[in-house]
């Protein structure tokens, strides 16, 4: 039983990039708290075992294209909250990224939350309630020098949703990003290898540890409750005090 100070009885959820890591966790902690609750990610079988862990409905798509977030939006129906996340890009020096590498991710790490948010928008308006939660990272403020295509497409769709979070407002919609700084996903394994290299890097860290998938699982779940409802326009970075 959940001892959380909120609930999301009643509401659906579509959370994209979440057989795994960050988006799992957010999914998981949010059937815990009551929601209904569609994931998506790429790879079918590992959606599929993800959701039946949790008791969540589940569609294989890729939301870098609108044909795969059109896709995802179907599946789920009625969407009350909306968490668009997805792989990071590979990491790169700045002065080396390809032109394809930064369609690649404009296609993954802004557009999918242009058109999620697009399609999830105008049902949301109707009913006069709608949680908009795009999961970005801490490269918005600190740029990592490894990671160009991310520190630039993070900031856009902050500011995206920053906008956005102004027009829809008055439909009782909220738009929100979540920040997370160094996260122990399979994401960070493949982007620091090696238990020295983790162990510097984690005590470079204010809290001298990395953060759980779930401690920003939780940040998405407040953001998606009725609690949070005098908050948009923010980005929530949890990322152990790294970015002070
Ligand atoms: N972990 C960290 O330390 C950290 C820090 C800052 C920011 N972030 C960002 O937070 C996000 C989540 O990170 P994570 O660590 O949880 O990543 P992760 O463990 O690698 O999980 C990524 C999830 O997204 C899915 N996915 C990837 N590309 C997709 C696409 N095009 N369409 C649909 N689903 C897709 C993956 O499944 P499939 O591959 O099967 O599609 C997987 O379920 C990423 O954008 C990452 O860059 C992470």
């Amino acid at each position: 039983m959940s001892k959380a100070p909120f609930r999301l009885d009643g509401r659906r959820a579509l959370i994209t990039g979440a057989s795994k890591g960050i988006g799992f966790a957010a999914a998981q902690l949010m059937r815990e708290l009551g929601a209904e609750v569609t994931i998506a990610a790429r790879t079918g079988a590992e959606v599929q075992a993800a959701a039946e862990s949790i008791g969540a409905a589940w569609f294989a798509a890729d939301v870098s294209t609108s044909e795969g977030v059109q896709a995802a939006l179907d599946a789920a129906g009625q969407v009350d909250i909306l968490v668009s996340n997805a792989g990071g890009p590979p990491p790169s020096l700045p002065s080396e990224v390809t032109e394809a590498a930064w369609e690649q991710g404009y296609q993954t790490n802004f557009l999918s939350t242009v058109r999620l948010a697009g399609g999830a928008l105008p049902g949301m308006r109707e009913r006069g309630w709608g949680r908009i939660i795009a999961v970005t990272s801490m490269t918005v403020g600190h740029p990592a020098i490894n990671l160009p295509v991310s520190n630039a497409l993070r900031a856009a769709v902050t500011n995206h949703l920053r906008t956005l979070s102004l027009e829809v407002g008055a439909d009782g919609v909220t738009c929100n990003t979540v920040a997370p700084g160094y996260t122990a996903t399979q994401r960070l394994k493949d982007l620091h290898s090696g238990p020295r290299q983790a162990a510097a890097l984690a005590g470079s860290i204010p809290l001298k540890r990395f953060g759980e998938p779930r401690e920003v699982g939780a940040a998405i779940a407040f953001l998606a409750s009725d609690e949070a409802a005098y908050i948009t326009g923010q980005e929530l970075l949890v990322d152990g005090g790294y970015s002070i």
